[in-house]
């Protein structure tokens, strides 16, 4: 058999797995999920879930993928059936595996299908900013919605940085995804920073009871009694989604690990650094900078609080143009070099299983994504993104989590698990943490996960977003904003909406 393709040198691994997890997770999405979920009160949940569930399947998936990689898969069908084998017949074991492959399968293609997409609408702003597009219109709504209605636009900047990610995947593993990364994460570190600075050197620009360092508290400060189920959830939600778990990434590039080489110390690596990004990065720009133009309920523009906010923000900054293109220079780094590991995923997945070879597969992949991200782009009111969000980006994940710790854990002995945990490992980790692993992360998300499909059952059929359009066309989502803007994008959304 031919020698499988290894990750180059230990900063090129560590790169490629921080990028993998740093995405617009940390710019985008954790923003506006704090926000809407009440700041502060949405993190203290999310701490609880960083450390009952996000560290552990961390490191249960670190140990899947070299366990997967060392007999030549990086993909979950053939990682769980070989890690149930050592508790169950081959038969119960290949039901294992085929689950595993499925949601891994469902993941990597609808999530990256959407995910890709705000990929490209960040290339697409990133021009924008830089040629000043948008710094005469009247309104960042008005603007955002005639870039989304024209298709042939929104294609175009899709397929440029897919084909891109095209391209790297093609090129391999050591060759071709640990050498962009090398390049595009330092730099994404560079813009976030600077971003950083100019969010606390902004003062109250409109009013003097507005200012970054106001945005800022509104995050950090406490507030236990804000906590709610739906916080909670969208809290455990968010730290899959951010440190990229319950979706077949991490084992895949897991899966290029040596036999001996570390997992343990790496994991947690790949946590730190993703969860410095999301916190102090990710948190001192978006919202603190938003409020300090737009106050309250500025920042709980939702899902548009990177795309219509913030451009509003950068029209009256002072070097907005320039700050504006960092922006979204940033949230395209983030989003590529995650999205690449989807990409890298499927391309595996039809490399190993179907032996097709990398560059004819990498080229597959361009279509399916193009077969998936049609109907998507041509959904002018985002309802099917948001949904997918809801449902892939939240719930698939979990429940994939929860099958990470019944086949990586149980299935494969908890005995075998920490042995392997420990195998080349440069830290020993302490013993009480496998009853973390073994029955609180599996216990939360069970509960979690009971409470979210009860509640799914009891609202009947309804969507999330299409509750969410329901209220927007009621008055009293016009009653409950208080600021002129706010009322401008519930009015401009019923537009959008119609
Ligand atoms: N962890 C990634 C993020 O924070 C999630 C992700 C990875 C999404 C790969 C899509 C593709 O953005
Ligand atoms: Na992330």
């Amino acid at each position: 058999m031919e020698q499988r393709d290894q990750w180059a040198t230990k900063i090129g691994l560590i790169l490629a797995m921080a990028g993998n997890a740093i995405g617009l997770g940390n710019f985008w999405r954790f923003p506006y999920q704090a926000a809407k979920y009440g700041g502060g009160a949405f993190m203290i949940p999310y701490f609880v879930a960083l450390f009952l569930l996000g560290i552990p399947v961390m490191w249960i998936e670190w140990v899947e993928g070299r366990y997967g990689g060392k007999y030549g898969h990086g993909t979950l069908g053939p990682t769980f059936y070989l890690m149930a084998r050592e508790s169950v017949k081959p038969r119960t074991a290949v039901i294992f595996g085929m689950i595993g492959g499925m949601l891994a399968f469902s993941v990597t293609s609808l999530l990256n299908g959407y995910y890709l997409h705000i990929v490209g609408w960040s290339a697409a702003y990133t021009y924008f900013s830089a040629a000043g597009s948008y710094m005469n219109t009247t309104s960042t709504y008005d603007f955002f919605v005639n870039y989304i209605k024209n298709t042939p636009q929104v294609l175009l900047f899709w397929a440029i940085s897919v084909g891109l990610l095209g391209i790297a995947v093609a090129q391999g593993v050591s060759k071709g995804i640990e050498r962009w990364v090398k390049v595009m994460m330092p730099l994404l570190y560079v813009a976030a920073i600077l971003l950083v600075i100019r969010s606390f050197t902004l003062g109250s620009p409109v009013k003097p009871e507005w200012s970054s360092i106001k945005g800022f508290e509104y995050l950090w400060e406490p507030r236990f009694s804000d906590v709610t189920w739906e916080s909670a959830l969208a809290a455990a939600g968010q730290i899959f989604f951010t440190l990229s778990l319950g979706m077949g990434i991490i084992q895949n590039y897991a899966s290029y690990l040596g036999p001996e080489d570390d997992v343990a110390l790496s994991g947690l690596a790949t946590v730190s650094l993703n969860e410095f990004a999301e916190v102090i990065l990710g948190g001192s720009i978006a919202i603190p900078i938003a409020f300090a133009y737009l106050g309250e309920e500025g920042i709980k523009s939702g899902v548009s609080l990177a795309y219509l906010a913030l451009p509003n923000v950068f029209i009256h900054m002072p070097a907005g143009r320039f700050f504006g293109s960092l922006w979204f220079l940033l949230l395209w780094f983030a989003g590529f070099t995650s999205a690449i590991a989807m990409y890298n995923y499927l391309t595996a997945l039809l490399e190993e299983d179907l032996k097709i070879d990398r560059k004819v597969g990498s080229a597959i992949v361009f279509a399916l994504y193009f077969i998936i991200g049609l109907p998507i782009a041509l959904d002018k009111t985002l309802l099917l993104l948001t949904d997918l969000d809801k449902w892939v980006g939240s719930y698939l994940l979990v429940v994939l989590g929860l099958f990470d710790i019944i086949v990586g854990v149980w299935l494969f002995k908890p005995k075998n698990f920490w042995e392997e945990l420990h195998k080349g490992s440069y830290i020993k980790l302490p013993e009480w943490i496998m009853v973390i692993i073994k029955y609180i992360a599996p216990l939360y998300i069970l509960i979690l996960l009971g409470k979210n499909t009860w509640d799914y059952i009891t609202n009947g059929t309804i969507t999330m977003s299409q509750k969410y359009l329901e209220y927007l066309v009621s008055d009293e989502a016009l009653i409950s904003t208080t600021t002129e803007y706010a009322k401008k994008m519930v009015i401009e959304s019923r537009i959008l909406i119609i």
